[in-house]
């Protein structure tokens, strides 16, 4: 990844903050199709009633952020790098329950103001301890404030693609995670590194600056995050501006999800593990989709790679497994997570909204 001059940084905040702070007044006001999803709202339709239209109105996001696992998250501490007009940091305070504690950290004064505004009126509603959610002002790439190790639960809903510093962001994300914590994050990747930095809207939808995946997959690695896998992929359509300058990229909009895990196998190993998914999850009786190569079935034993055994068993998600095994190697294991998200090829899905 070219690493810019600190001025060149420095111009880029400018430009994303009066992009975001003043430009941009509602999801309607954008020109391309990368930050308006639409799947958040209606997953959590009942939840979004809640939250004051000022903010849902200026929702900027390309996909869901909120972990399936609903039940695991009450009581956690999560953060949510670049919240925006806060609607996703809402929606997860009212799933952590009253006991837990949602941050969203912004660069954008406008982007606070909103948030915090329609913070306070959307805690009335829940009745929780008001104080239990803050919108803190800073950068994504130091997160500056955040204790390490404090946040069980890292959000964030098509940002990351914006810094110039994508190294920056997962090593902070790496630092401020409890160990087993986890990052799920939406964001937008390119089959290919692009040369579109030049086009102030492609970079500010969203577009202009998404990593080549495997640019982005070796990131997440170098900071920690040794088996990062894809909840979800989906193709956007073609872009006209993107087509008009003769580039043929592919992007699409993804949800990674990583865990902080010590001493992960930097490839799939096989020790003969077998996990079986208990089927006790609330609202989740017959499955559970760890990632897009993991869908366990309640009661049907799996064979999973000792990485894959390590994420269900050494994070919020052991109560729901039974991994049995792990007495010696069995040599690599075929087929993992790690292998799907080595790959970008999902289909045309068409357009976002
Ligand atoms: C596309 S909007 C997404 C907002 C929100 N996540 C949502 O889904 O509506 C990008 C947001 O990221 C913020 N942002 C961009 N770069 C940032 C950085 N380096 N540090 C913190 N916030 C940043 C912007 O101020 C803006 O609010």
């Amino acid at each position: 990844m070219a690493i810019q001059s600190t001025e060149t940084q420095e111009s880029l905040r400018e430009m994303l903050q009066e992009f975001y702070g003043r430009q941009i007044q509602k999801t309607a006001d954008l020109e391309t199709n990368a930050c308006c999803d639409v799947d958040t709202m209606a997953k959590h339709a009942r939840v979004v009633s809640m939250v004051p239209a000022a903010a849902t109105e200026k929702y900027l996001g390309c996909g869901s952020p909120i972990p399936d696992d609903l039940p695991t998250l009450k009581g956690l501490t999560a953060l949510d790098l670049g919240s925006g007009s806060g609607v996703d940091a809402m929606i997860l305070r009212f799933y952590l329950g009253p006991n837990g504690h949602m941050i969203g950290l912004d660069m954008t004064g406008e982007q606070l103001e909103l948030a915090r505004r329609s913070g306070v009126e959307f805690m009335q509603k829940l009745n929780y301890d008001p104080g239990s959610l803050e919108f803190v002002e800073g950068f994504m790439e130091t997160a500056d404030g955040i204790p390490d190790e404090s946040v069980d639960l890292i959000i964030s809903n098509c940002v990351v693609n914006l810094s110039p510093r994508k190294d920056l962001v997962f090593e902070t994300m790496h630092r401020v995670l409890k160990p087993g914590g986890e990052v799920f994050f939406s964001d937008i990747v390119a089959d290919r590194r692009t040369d579109l930095m030049d086009d102030e809207i492609l970079v500010a939808e969203c577009l202009g600056m998404a990593p080549y995946v495997h640019d982005a997959r070796d990131m997440l690695q170098d900071a920690g995050f040794t088996d990062p896998r894809f909840f979800s992929r989906r193709r956007l359509a073609p872009n006209q501006r993107v087509l008009d300058r003769g580039d043929l990229t592919n992007f699409d909009s993804v949800i990674w999800r990583a865990f902080k895990l010590p001493d992960m196998d930097r490839r799939c190993e096989d020790y003969g593990q077998i996990a079986v998914y208990k089927g006790n999850m609330a609202g989740s009786p017959a499955t559970f989709t760890l990632d897009e190569g993991h869908v366990f079935e309640a009661g049907r034993p799996m064979s999973v790679c000792r990485n894959t055994a390590r994420m269900l068993m050494e994070t919020r998600l052991r109560a729901y497994f039974e991994v049995t095994g792990a007495t010696k190697h069995f040599g690599l294991f075929a087929d993992c997570g790690t292998e799907s998200a080595a790959a970008l090829d999902s289909e045309n899905s068409g357009a976002c909204c």
